[in-house]
């Protein structure tokens, strides 16, 4: 345990580049939004002061009206594609156009209830409770134009399942036509089976031109964009930022911040529940340019155990991940191993991810569900002995999948460990 723990912190002093940290060195050489925060929870078990530091840098770019950015491009380096020409936000310190899962209201109540330093978390997350909040309004506002209480994302980068077999159908009515040319950099760092296709790139990036086209204008997004997915595991994620934010709001002696959280996360959590599948057993996404649910049982349905859904939603996910668990050597794979779409090593189309399955433990434990939960855990190290700190794993064999030396896996670690 204890070697483990030195190799972890190992891996994130490693990706550490002072203010911010990368996700790995080659493959991802910025700051991504969701990577940086759940970092923050790593770097909190061995040094404080460093993890509040990669939260307020995220947030320093924060845009006006209230979204963060998926990617902070601090430094050039052309080892990426599309940089920060191809978003051409007109940022001072450029960053791309779209957001990624809002964990940073649980991520800062986390550090909070756990600082040794606890003057310096108040003082910290006193700073941050505005932005963060300001964060949440925006989803509501830009991504939920008709108040469903559930929040679209419009490009698949968002949802951090970058090809998830869940967006298929939707992706493929996005055109192609008038795409520039382009050069892909993953694959020359990552194994190319390993990553998402062509096909899927074109689109991805037809979509960014079409965004840049209207200027970046969140009023204007949501409805332009042919994309347009609700999905269970990234709303899970803002309903329970939302929640403990209210938390951390009434601490902290700001009662309208606590209030509208608490509204954020009611109305989502019933909202939910317009996207539960029995014949599944699990919550299922929603295409909002057709009105239908969206057939694919992916892992996006099990995170949304996440926030506090119902008991006995909870109590069904559980069984659930127990099941795939006869077809999957290790927990939780991202897509069910019996679907045809399903490939152990693709990306999000059935690989294993540590930081969904940190999230879905975290939510499965304070809904009883210890057994589901300790088996997810052991599994999850267990794929760390085997293959080391990778960005995932093949649920069937192990193998090792994207890039290697990855800073957010550590930090899952190190709270499996804590
Ligand atoms: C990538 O480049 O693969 C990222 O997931 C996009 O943010």
């Amino acid at each position: 345990k204890h070697a483990l723990i030195a190799q972890a912190e190992q891996v994130l002093r490693r990706n550490d580049r002072g203010t911010y940290t990368v996700p790995t060195h080659g493959l991802y050489p910025f700051q991504w939004n969701w990577d940086s925060v759940l970092s923050a929870l790593g770097f909190a078990h061995f040094d404080e002061a460093r993890a509040w530091t990669e939260i307020d840098t995220l947030f320093a770019h924060q845009w006006e009206d209230g979204m963060v950015p998926h990617i902070i491009f601090h430094e050039r380096d052309e080892g990426y594609f599309p940089g920060p020409d191809v978003w051409s936000t007109g940022r001072a310190v450029p960053t791309s156009g779209i957001t990624q899962p809002p964990v940073a209201g649980f991520a800062v109540r986390r550090m909070v209830d756990n600082a040794k330093d606890k003057d310096l978390a108040t003082q910290r997350a006193r700073a941050l409770l505005p932005r963060i909040h300001a964060w949440h309004r925006w989803f509501f506002n830009s991504r939920d134009p008709e108040a469903s209480g559930l929040v679209a994302i419009i490009h698949p980068w968002e949802s951090g399942r970058d090809n998830s077999i869940d967006w298929d159908a939707a992706l493929a009515r996005v055109p192609t036509e008038g795409v520039e040319p382009f050069t892909r950099r993953d694959i020359q760092h990552a194994n190319p089976a390993h990553r998402p296709t062509h096909a899927q790139y074109e689109r991805y990036i037809w979509l960014v031109q079409t965004f840049r086209s209207l200027g970046w204008d969140n009023t204007k997004l949501h409805d332009a964009s042919p994309f347009r997915v609700v999905d269970p595991g990234f709303n899970a994620i803002l309903i329970r930022s939302c929640a403990d934010l209210a938390e951390l709001a009434e601490q902290l002696g700001e009662p309208e911040i606590a209030k509208q959280s608490r509204d954020f996360a009611t109305r989502g959590i019933a909202a939910l529940e317009k996207l539960w599948s029995d014949a599944h057993g699990q919550y299922l996404c929603l295409d909002r340019s057709t009105g239908e649910l969206i057939d694919s049982p992916s892992i996006g349905g099990l995170l949304a155990a996440f926030a506090a859904v119902p008991t006995e939603r909870a109590a069904a996910i559980a069984r659930r991940i127990d099941k795939l668990g006869d077809a999957a050597k290790f927990l939780v794979p991202s897509h069910d191993p019996s679907a045809p779409e399903f490939d152990d090593l693709r990306y999000w189309r059935g690989p294993v991810w540590l930081i969904v399955n940190y999230m879905i433990a975290d939510g499965l434990s304070t809904a009883g569900q210890h057994a589901t939960v300790e088996r997810i855990i052991a599994d999850s190290l267990a794929l760390i002995h085997e293959s080391g700190f990778a960005e995932y794993y093949s649920p069937i064999t192990a193998e090792p999948c994207g890039g290697a030396h990855f800073t957010w896996t550590a930090a899952m670690v190190l709270e499996f460990l804590a």
